[in-house]
């Protein structure tokens, strides 16, 4: 066994976890997957495995990857590793956090049970936290850290645009919208959302003067991106010509991208969170600034 603390990656995420790595100054090393004909997946890891590992990968399409974060922690604990750190900028089911409908699993709840379970430390970034406040209220473990990614993509919006109007489509999306506003001195507005089913979305914006602005959407992620196209609709009959969109996420199923882009919508801007054409916010500083070795 050698000493000095491991990066573990995936090949779905390579160049965010060398990145990391390369901050940290450690060494790199990536599991090797291989899926069977009937789905199940198979995992190789190093041979040498020290007392410390970062595992870094983001959880978005989430069930494959929870199992096989499973096999690796349990192979490298065999292994006699001692403290795992867990670096997934996107954490999944967050959003399932409570019995909507009787009988429904509060997915939240157990996805928090397994990694604390599992790993030492968390780290995560714009993890949704909506009806529990606090990601140590879900994960209990060592350490949990959920970071913010609201100042990048802040800078972002101040490099690519001048007096931005941000508009967060929903009171959910406040938290950020409010902090990058604060942080800039920009305008906001934040509408209210009634989700009537998972593809199916109704915005009401509040009445404002908005046609000649440029304005910024922000939301925490994009997943059939259909909040984001419905508020981009909304804007542009109301004859609103530069609209742009800032997401931690960028999930983006299907050809929900295509379709956002369609709308008129001008681009894009999304972290590196989950790998996506529209990333271009780095946040291997704000992961390798959090993570103690
Ligand atoms: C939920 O309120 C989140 O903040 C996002 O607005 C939501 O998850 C986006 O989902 P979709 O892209 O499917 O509309």
């Amino acid at each position: 066994m050698f000493h000095e603390p491991l990066l573990l990656g995936f090949p779905d995420y390579q160049l965010q976890a060398k990145n990391l790595a390369r901050l940290l100054k450690i060494e790199y090393a990536e599991a090797e997957l291989h899926y069977f004909p009937d789905g199940e997946s198979k995992i190789r890891l190093p041979i040498d495995i020290p007392s410390t590992v970062v595992i870094c990968r983001s959880l978005d399409s989430p069930n494959d990857k929870l199992i096989e974060l499973f096999f690796t922690v349990k192979e490298l604990r065999q292994k006699g590793c001692e403290r795992i750190i867990l670096v997934a900028p996107y954490l999944c089911y967050m959003r399932q956090d409570k019995e909507f409908q009787p009988g429904e699993a509060v997915s939240q709840r157990w996805v928090g049970r397994l990694l604390a379970s599992l790993v030492d430390e968390v780290i995560t970034v714009d993890p949704h936290l909506h009806r529990v406040k606090k990601l140590e209220d879900i994960i209990k473990t060592r350490r949990v850290a959920a970071l913010s990614a609201a100042s990048l993509i802040g800078n972002q919006i101040a490099l690519r645009v001048s007096d931005p109007l941000i508009i967060g489509p929903d009171e959910e999306s406040k938290q950020w919208v409010e902090q990058i506003a604060q942080l800039h001195d920009f305008n906001y507005l934040v509408g209210d959302k009634t989700r009537l089913g998972d593809r199916d979305v109704n915005i009401v914006l509040p009445p404002s003067d908005v046609k000649d602005r440029t304005v910024v959407l922000v939301d925490d992620m994009a997943s059939t991106g259909k909040t984001l196209i419905n508020t981009a609709q909304q804007l542009k009959e109301l004859g609103v010509d530069k609209i742009y969109c800032a997401i931690t996420h960028a999930l983006f199923v299907g050809d929900s991208y295509h379709e956002l882009l369609a709308t008129g919508v001008k681009e894009v801007w999304s972290t590196d969170s989950v790998s996506h054409s529209s990333n271009c916010i780095s946040l291997a500083s704000l992961l390798a600034d959090t993570i103690r070795l």
